[in-house]
């Protein structure tokens, strides 16, 4: 079958927000602990850092990194993590049931970002915590030296404010599972009192108030309506989390999980602005989309308590080919959605459903889905442009017709580089690309065409063998000025063209 592309520098979603190149970082078994952090490994920095995870870190390109939690944050006390080592408490993790000993907190954790070239997006618990520890934790962050709290930091060896810019009014807030899970009209008044407070402190602060952990929630929705009527006039943004999985074995609907995202997407900005109309105002509530990936909860809640209990790793997926061309696909919709979604992040960073695995005192290494945050990361150009597409549907169970081929371009209106970022989403049949070239000229130049795609969509990497998967040389090639490319069936692509 053939599909055919066709771009206009002219018609612009809006500018590439490098926001959405987010990613997390969690107190979750080995995110923190022997994934970013392990003092006695080979590598490990003067700090206790593991220097060859910071340097697939670097290649993967993140931009903004969430911390320290999802779940963790709801039971979590800020000052359990600052102050001499020696004199931080060990706890329990009611959320994972995890033993916590701090030796990493806000302080390493902002550090490390600052070493790293990484912004910080910290979130505050909302859980079994309120205003005041909210209020407590942006002195200690955020507070010029001369107060108990930022003098506190000065004393813990960091003089100079962080200056941590957008902040997290807890996490997940709707879910039962959350510690100190609320109703909305609960969470919403406590998120705007929350918010109040912290604005009194800076009113620049961005701050993203909890939406849905899901689209499937029974109060999705109503959800972010309540939340959103009590702190609209507080927030910047809403969050919005979401996981991706084949469900019953049903691959092909998988394969087509941007749909979902899409569809989430477009009801939360829908959403937002009716609660905009009936608030009489233009704001525009942003979405932080800080929570997404493909994660096989399937096998996780196989997994019995005490076994959970006793493992050293918690969630650790290997992901596969496929996965990989799942998470190219959920960055193409999120970039075609930078008009609305501000902040994106892929959770989580380390061996925790992460693109980046390590061995504890052993080597790190690149999973699948790596390979298309980095290269999307690294080739996105400035400007995000509108593609119209004709091409073969194909038919999902979930989620009905959906086209074949998925796809974004980005633009350099400077140096004239077209980036396109294109997914085949069928499982059988391939997909002649051709994309046309009329608005640029007439002509376009291939620069270099790099896919993921395998004999064996479920090939993945291993420590063992960790460049099993990796992209390689597409097809393109560039006949009278038209680029044309055969896309094999579960197959990711990044097109430069210029
Ligand atoms: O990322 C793993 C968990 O998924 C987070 O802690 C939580 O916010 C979400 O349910």
């Amino acid at each position: 079958a053939n599909a055919t592309i066709r771009l206009d520098p002219m018609f612009t979603v809006g500018p590439l927000r490098r926001r959405l190149f987010g990613s997390f970082v969690e107190h979750l078994r080995r995110c923190v602990y022997t994934g970013i952090y392990e003092p006695d490994h080979p590598t490990a920095d003067e700090h206790g850092f593991r220097r060859d995870v910071a340097e697939l870190i670097t290649e993967l390109g993140p931009t903004i990194i969430r911390y320290p939690g999802g779940n963790f944050v709801s039971g979590y006390d800020w000052r359990d993590g600052v102050g001499p080592a020696a004199d931080r408490p060990t706890r329990l993790d009611f959320a994972w049931n995890t033993i916590e000993t701090n030796e990493v907190g806000t302080d390493e954790f902002l550090q490390w970002c600052t070493r790293l070239d990484l912004e910080p997006m910290l979130a505050v618990n909302l859980g079994t915590a309120g205003v005041r520890e909210a209020m407590e934790y942006l002195q200690y962050v955020n507070g010029k030296p001369g107060t108990a709290l930022s003098d506190e930091r000065v004393r813990n060896g960091h003089p100079e404010p962080y200056d941590v810019d957008i902040w997290c009014l807890g996490n997940e807030m709707d879910g039962p599972w959350q510690l100190g899970h609320k109703t909305p009209q609960e969470y919403g008044r406590l998120a705007a009192e929350t918010a109040r407070a912290m604005k009194m402190f800076d009113p620049s602060l961005q701050l993203i108030a909890c939406g849905s952990s899901n689209r499937g929630m029974p109060t999705f929705g109503t959800w972010e309506r309540e939340v959103l009527d009590r702190c609209f006039d507080q927030v910047e943004l809403i969050s919005a989390h979401a996981y991706y999985e084949p469900v019953d074995g049903d691959h092909q609907s998988f394969l087509a999980s941007a749909e979902d995202l899409d569809r989430f997407i477009s009801s939360v900005v829908a959403t937002a602005d009716h609660v905009a109309a009936t608030h009489k105002s233009d704001k525009q509530i942003m979405i932080s989309f800080d929570e997404w990936n493909v994660w096989f909860q399937e096998r996780f809640a196989d997994r019995d308590l005490e076994r959970v209990k006793a493992a050293r790793d918690l969630i650790e997926d290997s992901y596969d080919v496929q996965d990989a061309v799942v998470v190219g696909s959920l960055l193409i919709e999120l970039l075609r959605h930078t008009d609305r979604v501000a902040v994106a992040c892929q959770a989580q960073l380390v061996n925790v459903i992460a693109p980046i695995m390590t061995r504890p005192g052993g080597a790190a290494w690149r999973q699948t889905i790596f390979h298309p945050f980095a290269l999307t990361a690294r080739h996105a150009k400035p400007v995000v442009l509108d593609v119209a597409s004709r091409g073969p549907v194909i038919t999902t169970d979930r989620y009905g017709e959906v086209d074949q081929l998925h796809s974004v371009a980005t633009y350099d209106d400077q140096t004239g580089e077209l980036v396109i970022f294109a997914a085949n989403r069928s499982r059988t049949d391939p997909l002649q690309l051709t994309v046309d070239p009329v608005a640029f000229g007439g002509t376009l130049r291939l620069v270099e065409h790099l896919m993921i795609s395998d004999d064996d969509p479920h090939a993945h990497n291993t420590e063992e063998a960790p460049d099993r998967v990796i992209p390689r040389p597409g097809s393109a090639t560039v006949t009278d000025g038209r680029p044309t490319a055969v896309l094999p069936p579960i197959s990711w692509h990044c097109l430069r063209l210029s």
